[in-house]
């Protein structure tokens, strides 16, 4: 195995961190490293917001559910799906109008894009000895976050991302086993309920140990709980943000 799958293979998302400061060089590396991600024909469709004032900053942890990490990590950002740029980037050259751009196709690629960027960041994060945890939290109320960061039509907040020096350990959390996720040259629906039951096993085990026995919940039993917890907004708030879904 080499040095970067290692890394890839350690990742446990961190939600504790020292106050030691993410260096501006460090925070440059990592956008760059993000910069760098592959992205539907070139488009770039997406935006990235740090958030380095206090208080907008203890709003956004407020927003995301009192994720106090959120307004504790030494470097919080929004990642955006942004089809703005696209739009302006059109109209230099076109007086009419076109397509909008927020139809489903370019939804999808900008959504796309700010998550293959982000994981990016991620890894380079990782790969510096950093911890991060993904906050999907901010979309709880997105379309205060819209508000409180000026995101024009055309641009919405996907998810943020704490990035902080590790004051924990968290056990690595057990993914689904291999064959559970992958098949050739097909889907195998007849392999997903045993890959579910063998997985079961695993997360109460690792749910056992990273509770001291507080908790032992099933996957299965953790999905059935999340199922109530929808964010049925969305569809609505897309669609005042410019993204029509068409
Ligand atoms: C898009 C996305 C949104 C997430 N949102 C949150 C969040 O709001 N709060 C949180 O504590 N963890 C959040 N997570 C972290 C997941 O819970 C975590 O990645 C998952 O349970 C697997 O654990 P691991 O990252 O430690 O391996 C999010 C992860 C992703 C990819």
């Amino acid at each position: 195995m080499n040095e970067t799958i290692n890394l890839l293979k350690q990742h446990r998302s961190i939600r504790k961190f020292t106050n030691e400061l993410v260096s501006p060089e460090q925070l440059r590396d990592i956008v760059e490293a993000a910069q760098s991600a592959s992205t539907s024909s070139n488009m770039q469709a997406y935006s990235i917001i740090g958030i380095t004032d206090k208080e907008l900053r203890s709003k956004l942890a407020e927003l995301s559910g009192h994720q106090v990490y959120v307004a504790e990590a030494p470097v919080f950002l929004v990642w955006c799906a942004d089809l703005y740029r696209y739009d302006q980037a059109i109209k230099l050259h076109k007086d009419e109008e076109t397509e909008p751009a927020g139809m489903t196709e370019n939804f999808i690629v900008a959504t796309v894009d700010a998550a293959l960027a982000a994981q990016n960041a991620a890894i380079a994060a990782e790969s510096l000895g950093l911890g991060i945890v993904y906050i999907g939290g901010i979309r709880n109320d997105p379309a205060e976050v819209a508000r409180l960061l000026e995101l024009p039509k055309g641009v919405y907040p996907v998810f943020g991302m704490c990035i902080g020096v590790p004051d924990q350990e968290p056990l690595r959390r057990p993914r689904l086993p291999l064959e559970g996720v992958y098949a050739e040259n097909r889907y195998r629906p007849d392999k997903v309920l045993e890959a579910v039951h063998t997985y079961d096993h695993a997360h109460r085990s690792y749910m056992i140990s990273r509770s001291q026995g507080k908790s032992g919940i099933t996957w299965s039993e953790a999905m059935e709980a999340k199922a109530s917890r929808n964010r049925t907004h969305m569809r609505e708030f897309l669609s005042r943000q410019g993204f029509h879904l068409k």
